[in-house]
């Protein structure tokens, strides 16, 4: 009585030009390996869990794309969000569905846009968190160790007792800011929150009526309609009273029975072109190259582009060339901070 949901309704303009508002990252083909990023979530999961155990939330326009790439997938396993409500709202229409079909399911949660770089440590921390969130009541998240004070992601400040497997989570700060970031991380007390989740599936739903009652009620009736045919109109109506909030702000961050087992399985959740870079091949000019280019005194740069085109570039270093759909963009590789207004200002224009 497991399963395994994946979160797939993110949308995400980090890698625009490459991902666009119809193509958000989980679905595009990131790394160059045949594979998009959900299809890797999914395969990797899948080695260990039946097909059946899987459920997937998406936004109802982007289930196509979820069909398509995971042909494995029977219609019902594909939950069909109306509107774009964040995570506690998809985490819950999971919940509150699972609890129909099994309610003694113990549940995963993942994101559909990490990578993980070994698989057996990987598991052997998922199957301790499966153990733990067997033993109680708790909420259970995956912690990594933190590199750089980066403010895209929780910190986790936990208990250390005995070296347990299973620690008991202190505080939970999601997206702090700059400088609170880089007190977490010289403190050495912290680890990050990977977004994976492990717990009975009552024990989520008991939170969400705890911490998010609005929410909890919007899906209570829900047992009444899920796999029926009614249940995209029970869905646009309870998606219509849901705010947006994140699983981390609404409820990690308030509840008191959090716990993490840190896992040091190598990670990385390809937040910017960035990261992309730090994890792509490179040559010994330490360019990543994806597509045709010829590159003269030129180091550092990451580069994509669509089959057909041929670049030439001379005496460029740190930067970013990225072209799809007929936008070119050239920028500084690090300057994330700017990137942001960069896309928006081009939005406005495109
Ligand atoms: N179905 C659905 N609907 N999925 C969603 C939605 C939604 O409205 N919003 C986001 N997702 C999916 C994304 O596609 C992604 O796979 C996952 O949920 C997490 O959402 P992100 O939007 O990527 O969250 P984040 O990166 O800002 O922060 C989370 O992940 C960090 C680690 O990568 C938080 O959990 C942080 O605490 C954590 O450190
Ligand atoms: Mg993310």
């Amino acid at each position: 009585d497991k399963y395994v949901v994946i979160l797939a309704g993110g949308v995400g303009i980090k890698f625009w030009p490459y991902s666009r508002n119809s193509k958000p990252k989980q679905f595009l083909d990131l790394l160059g390996t045949g594979k998009t990023l959900l299809q890797m979530t999914f395969d990797r999961f899948r080695q260990h869990y039946d097909a059946a155990s899987f459920l997937v939330v998406t936004n109802k326009k982007y289930a196509h794309l979820v069909k398509q790439q995971l042909p494995e997938l029977s219609e019902n396993q594909i939950l069909m969000e109306p509107l774009r409500r964040n995570t506690a709202a998809s985490i819950a229409l999971a919940s509150y569905k699972i609890k129909k079909m099994n309610p003694k399911a113990k549940v995963l949660i993942s994101p559909s846009d990490q990578l993980i770089f070994n698989e057996y440590i990987f598991f052997q921390a998922i199957n301790k968190a499966f153990e733990g969130a067997e033993a109680g009541h708790n909420l259970i998240t995956i912690g990594i160790q933190p590199n750089r004070p980066d403010t895209s992601y929780g910190y986790i400040q936990y208990i250390e007792e005995d070296q347990a497997e299973v620690k008991k989570v202190k505080t939970f700060t999601e997206k702090p800011n700059a400088q609170l970031a880089a007190t977490f991380l010289e403190s050495g007390d912290f680890v990050w929150n990977s977004g994976m989740f492990v717990w009975k599936n009552q024990s989520i739903i008991n939170a969400i009526e705890k911490h998010i009652p609005e929410l909890a009620e919007a899906f209570e009736d829900g047992e009444d309609y899920f796999c029926t045919e009614k249940e995209s109109e029970f869905l646009r109506k309870a998606y219509s009273l849901i705010k947006n909030i994140s699983v981390d702000h609404g409820i990690l961050e308030k509840s008191n029975a959090v716990y993490v087992v840190l896992g040091d399985f190598g990670w990385s959740d390809l937040g910017s072109w960035q990261n992309l870079y730090e994890v792509s091949n490179k040559d010994i000019h330490k360019n990543a190259v994806n597509g045709n280019a010829l590159l003269y005194d030129t180091q550092n740069c990451y580069i994509k582009l669509p089959p057909e085109k041929l670049l030439v570039v001379h005496g460029l270093k740190d930067y970013l060339i990225s072209e799809s759909d007929n936008v070119l963009l050239i920028c500084k590789l690090k300057e994330e901070d700017r990137f942001r207004e960069f896309v928006n200002d081009a939005k406005k224009v495109n």
